[in-house]
């Protein structure tokens, strides 16, 4: 909770009026995050349902199996939340306004016009992508193009990924076109996202609409 405080409060210092913020959690610490962002002034708009299989719970009662066959302690993990965050409006401004001078304030829709929609059906990230950037955490590029397509309402300014990893947000921007930033700890992931970064942004979805969207 504290860490996110400070987080939020950094993050907040960069963010243009309007700016909107995706942030990947999963089903027991969503409600924690969120919290936090939105104590230090973030608007909470939504979040995303990444509709994906993982292996987490679903598991029966750890060596009291064959007693309680029946059993689960927690749902087995279907989905994946991305809290939607905003950071406000400047007093007195309507979308509109924040649209026009900081090109933001909103979401931009999909390419094909409909609005953008938060349940998105995912998948495991596949093979050939883990095999670009082997990070524990990869997240695949058909799902993290939709997101970071429709974080820039008019497709004008910077993507930032202060979590970079090996690059898989970054990438996603480059393939749909937008500047990005990322920022990583750990040298050895930095590397492979140096490499990794151009491989992924080129990969092609040959059923996808503007090799954006499934
Ligand atoms: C969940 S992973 C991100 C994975 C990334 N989405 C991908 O697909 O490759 C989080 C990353 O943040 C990095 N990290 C943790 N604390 C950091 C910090 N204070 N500054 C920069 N990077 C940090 C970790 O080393 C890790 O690689």
């Amino acid at each position: 909770m504290e860490f996110f405080a400070e987080w939020a409060k950094l993050v907040l210092r960069v963010l243009r009026p309007g700016a909107h913020l995706f942030i990947a959690s999963n089903a027991l610490m969503s409600q924690i995050v969120y919290a936090a962002l939105a104590d230090q002034g973030l608007e909470f708009r939504g979040q995303v349902i990444r509709l994906v299989r993982t292996m987490r719970g679903g598991d029966r009662p750890k060596n009291a199996e064959a007693e309680f066959p029946n059993v689960c302690t927690l749902p087995r993990s279907c989905y994946e939340p991305w809290g939607i965050f905003r950071k406000p409006l400047l007093a007195g401004m309507t979308v509109g306004d924040c649209l026009r001078e900081f090109r933001t304030g909103a979401l931009r829709r999909k390419p094909d016009g409909n609005p953008f929609e938060d349940v998105i059906e995912s998948e495991r990230t596949p093979q050939r992508e883990r095999e670009i950037a082997p990070h524990p955490s990869l997240k695949p590029q058909s799902f993290l193009r939709k997101i970071v397509y429709s974080a820039l309402p008019l497709g004008e300014g910077i993507v930032l990924d202060p979590f970079m990893g090996a690059g898989s947000t970054v990438a996603a921007a480059e393939a749909v076109g937008y500047v990005s930033i990322g920022v990583e700890r750990l040298r050895e992931y930095f590397e492979i996202s140096r490499e990794a970064i151009p491989k992924l942004s080129m990969l092609r979805f040959p059923d996808t609409q503007l090799s954006i969207f499934r």
